[in-house]
């Protein structure tokens, strides 16, 4: 079976319920409570076919996205060109990435911190030291697992240019000890009369808040700002609170 990320749009389709104009308000609501430097340049790291980007463009940043899937990062290009711009591109793992030069501000969306196993973990810190200013913030949409290793499951259905995608989002434990969860999620396609089914599998290993706090503060230079719920930076996350939903999670550069 094909994979989403060989169809973008189907995939931009799939992910289309996220308030893209709010979720830049609170990343701006971030740089301006937590940034040391002034921020012109924003790297995403998995950037895939870069939901955010011509908000944060439209608002006057300069975007960099970095992916190893060269179609997403084709269909990201080809978005920002209709709309007569070019911003940078790179084709790398975030496991250890270079960059000419570092960045301002640093995020990641949808629990795309893939890594496999504390090795890979850390060497995206280091690449993640080198990639950001000192000062800058490093942003997380997800990515942390605040709740034990357990199987969950999910579906939701998102309808655009009458293209119907239906996707179900499952997880599975892998190996406990190894914090290894195998993630599976189905796209079924109705377009055009005719339906597609399309499956992305991967295993990845599951990031706990403490370890992440050792690894990026303990391991590398990087302070820990807090960590939120929902998307609101009114709502840190924390004992006795109800269900965790997209928590937010901002690292400084030292
Ligand atoms: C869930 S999508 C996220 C896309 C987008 N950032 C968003 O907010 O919807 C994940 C993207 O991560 C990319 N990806 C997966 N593993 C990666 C890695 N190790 N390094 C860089 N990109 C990776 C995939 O190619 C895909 O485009």
């Amino acid at each position: 079976m094909d994979s989403i990320y060989s169809y973008p749009h189907y995939y931009e389709i799939a992910f289309s319920y996220r308030d893209i104009p709010a979720e830049v308000d609170t990343m701006e609501e971030a740089i301006a409570k937590y940034s040391k430097i002034p921020v012109k340049t924003v790297l995403e790291l998995a950037c895939g076919n870069s939901p955010h980007m011509l908000e944060l463009i439209s608002r006057g940043y300069e975007y960099w996205g970095l992916d190893l899937n060269p179609t997403m990062i084709e269909y990201a290009r080809e978005k920002a060109a209709r709309e007569g711009h070019d911003p940078k591109f790179v084709l790398a793992d975030l496991k250890d990435f270079k960059l000419d030069e570092p960045a301002d501000f640093l995020y990641i969306m949808m629990g795309s911190l893939y890594v496999q196993s504390t090795e890979d973990l850390l060497s995206h810190f280091t690449a993640a030291e080198a990639g950001l200013k000192p000062g800058g913030l490093y942003f997380l949409d997800w990515c942390i697992d605040f709740e034990p290793l357990s199987g969950t499951r999910d579906s939701w259905v998102q309808r655009r240019q009458g293209i119907t995608v239906t996707t179900r989002y499952t997880t599975r434990v892998h190996n406990a000890a190894e914090q290894l969860y195998e993630e599976n999620i189905l796209f079924t396609i109705q377009d055009k009369g005719q339906q597609r089914t399309l499956l992305h599998r991967g295993l990845r290993r599951a990031i706990f808040p403490q370890e992440f706090v050792l690894a990026a503060t303990k391991l590398h230079r990087f302070e820990l700002l807090g960590w939120w719920n929902d998307w609101n930076l009114q709502e840190p996350l924390g004992e006795g609170r109800g269900e965790i939903v997209r928590p937010i999670t901002v690292l400084r550069r030292l």
